[in-house]
């Protein structure tokens, strides 16, 4: 039996469906720069957002087998599709906190809105599970929420499309639905959406307050490590290493995008195995 001084040594485990999700390792970064990180983008099978709910809960139970096997103490899925459709299965099935990035999402979004009206965007498998809305309005049943599915948002963010006209005419496109809906505040409800905060907020304008999940669920992790004495001591070498699905050079070219700095620890994994 682990120690509790042993088990805050321990890293925490994050996945993702592929290199999104280090918006959510660099929030981490910020807040809990003593933690140890184990994350794995599974690159090989991105993406999860078009995909059905049974292909994705099956991924997810492989990503958090494959943190298992690294002693993790506490698990983040930081993609919102398998937070969406996955998050309750693989809770039931391991006995090992996991916090997925719809509820401190959707709680941040509540606490923000003055109106009770509120807009989320995400994948298809996102919008298509409602997970946003009924986390919401399990909060506060009065509010009106109105969902938008914005696909090309993703490859835009990977490839890099952040200032371009181009990206701005999507944004419009895509948003235009939500603009005259008087919602005062918009959950960036993917990971990839962060980096396109801007131009998303020209599009909606100042009045609309854009809730970042990855930010609220780094907030959330360290207030639930602190709570379960589990916040790893300063002091002592810090490990942050990183796995894949497939190659892993682009994972680490786009990645300094997400992250704003250079990774180098990247190991390929054969994600089947789990
Ligand atoms: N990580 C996914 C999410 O947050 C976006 C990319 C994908 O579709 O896999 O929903």
């Amino acid at each position: 039996m682990m120690t509790n001084a042993e088990l805050q040594q321990k890293p925490i485990g994050i996945f993702d469906s592929g290199v999104g999700g280090l918006t959510v390792v660099a929030e981490v970064f910020k807040l809990l720069p003593e933690e140890n990180i184990v994350y794995f983008g599974d690159v090989g099978r991105y993406p999860y957002g078009g995909r059905s709910k049974e292909t994705i809960q099956n991924f997810a139970r492989q990503d958090v087998r494959f943190l298992l096997e690294h002693q993790v103490k506490f698990i983040i899925v930081a993609c919102n599709s398998a937070s969406s459709v996955a998050l309750e299965e693989i809770q039931k099935e391991n006995d090992i906190d996991i916090l997925g990035v719809i509820e401190p999402g959707a709680r941040a979004a509540v606490n923000n809105t003055g109106n009770n009206r509120i807009g989320i965007i995400g994948t298809k498998a996102t919008i298509g599970s409602d997970s946003y809305a009924k986390a919401i309005q399990r909060r506060r049943q009065e509010t009106k929420v109105f969902s938008l599915a914005c696909p090309l948002f993703v490859p835009l963010a990977e490839e890099g499309y952040i200032e371009k006209e181009a990206t701005h005419l999507i944004a419009s496109d895509y948003l235009k639905t939500l603009i005259n809906l008087d919602i005062d505040t918009l959950v960036l409800g993917c990971t990839h959406y962060p980096l396109l905060k801007d131009v998303i907020a020209r599009v909606m304008g100042e009045r609309i307050r854009l809730i970042d999940s990855a930010e609220e669920t780094a907030r959330e992790l360290a207030a639930l490590l602190s709570l379960k004495n589990l916040l790893r001591p300063s002091g002592g070498d810090i490990s942050h290493k990183f796995y894949v699905s497939d190659v892993p050079d682009k994972f680490s070219q786009i990645a300094e995008r997400f992250l704003g700095r250079q990774i180098d620890n990247i190991t390929r994994v054969d994600i089947t195995r789990y």
